[in-house]
């Protein structure tokens, strides 16, 4: 495939920067386009890689709120125990290190929009401070009984499915609905396939726009490759693939080299990840099901808690089953 052959130049539909025509994906914008001028919650649920923080920014930019900030919070990359002082701020001496007085993320966010990522991480403890923001928009900082008041919208997001933590008990089914009011379901790219030639192009034309080559077609062979593969990191996932490519291209063609897309059909690459998930399984076990914070899964493996966090959701594994109360 030629990229000049496509006949649509952009497949960008008017977002800018969010590529693909499939019906999916339109779908998708529609629901944006939407419900971004209102100030309803929104819920972005999608597997890992989809493009939930791209979705989260396309509603900000598209809504009125838009010459205010959008914060972005993960609520899986801070650890449990400076969650609450991260997010609602603290005053001076209300604990030890806190030696003066702080604003949260959360206030950053005020008259613009919160983006709450991974939402399903939320500790326990704090779900039913953020379902009171929710319903009240106020809040108190760590050590402080002043109650403040915030105007934020919340785009919300997560690869879990909240509405079975709810049926666990791992999360309260009280702050699921009000999350949960303008649910966006994002598809993953093996559902959208036909979005993956315009993809393909856009990345390449990227990379090697900023690495100065000149790539102007994909083999064939490579491109039934790619249509093929089950994508299961979804979009990043294709990204990091052609830019691979895009750097050991030694022409102006886009080829795969053999072997280059993870082989995780095959025997043995089964057996290494069944390998790894009975040892992440156990570390879980010994931590509770805690991942992220100095006794948390990710440190003893020393691994950063995104890589470990992404894996545990690669292998499928349910790290709420380790949870002890
Ligand atoms: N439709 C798209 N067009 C162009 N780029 C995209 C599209 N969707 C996603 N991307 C790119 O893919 C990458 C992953 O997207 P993003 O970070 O929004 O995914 P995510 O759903 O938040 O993933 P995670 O759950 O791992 O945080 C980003 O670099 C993003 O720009
Ligand atoms: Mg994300």
């Amino acid at each position: 495939m030629a990229f000049g052959e496509m006949n649509n130049d952009s497949g960008e539909a008017a977002f800018a920067g969010i590529i693909g025509q499939s019906s999916g994906l339109r779908h998708v914008l529609q629901l944006v386009e939407k419900v971004a001028a209102t100030n309803a919650t929104v819920l972005l649920l999608g597997e890992t890689g989809t493009g939930k923080e791209l979705i989260a920014r396309a509603i900000h930019e598209r809504s009125p709120r838009k010459t205010q900030p959008l914060v972005a919070f993960n609520c899986a990359a801070v650890p449990g125990s400076l969650f609450e002082s991260e997010f609602f701020g603290h005053e001076r001496g209300a604990f030890t290190g806190a030696h003066m007085q702080r604003a949260g993320r959360l206030e950053l966010a005020d008259r613009g929009t919160l983006f709450l990522d991974e939402v399903g991480e939320l500790p326990p403890e704090l779900q039913p401070k953020l379902l009171r923001l929710l319903q009240e928009r106020t809040y108190e900082r760590v050590g402080s009984s002043r109650t403040r008041n915030v105007d934020i919208r919340l785009v919300a997001a997560t690869n879990q499915n909240l509405e079975e933590m709810v049926g666990e008990c791992q999360f309260r089914s009280d702050l699921y609905y009000r999350l949960n009011v303008f649910p966006i379901r994002i598809p993953p790219l093996r559902e959208r396939r036909q979005d993956i030639p315009l993809l393909v192009r856009h990345f390449t034309k990227k990379y090697s726009r900023q690495i100065g080559k000149r790539i102007d077609t994909v083999s064939e062979a490579t491109l039934q490759s790619l249509m093929s593969w089950h994508w299961p990191g979804n979009i990043r996932e294709l990204q990091n693939v052609i830019e691979r490519c895009v750097i050991l291209a030694e022409d102006a063609v886009l080829r795969l080299e053999p072997g280059a897309l993870p082989a995780e059909t095959q025997p043995a690459a089964r057996a290494r990840s069944s390998g790894q998930k009975a040892e992440i399984e156990a570390i879980l076990r010994e931590t509770n099901g805690r991942v992220a914070g100095p006794r948390g899964a990710a440190a003893r493996m020393g691994v950063p808690v995104t890589t470990l966090a992404s894996r545990i959701r690669a292998l499928k594994i349910n790290k709420h089953r380790f949870h002890q109360t």
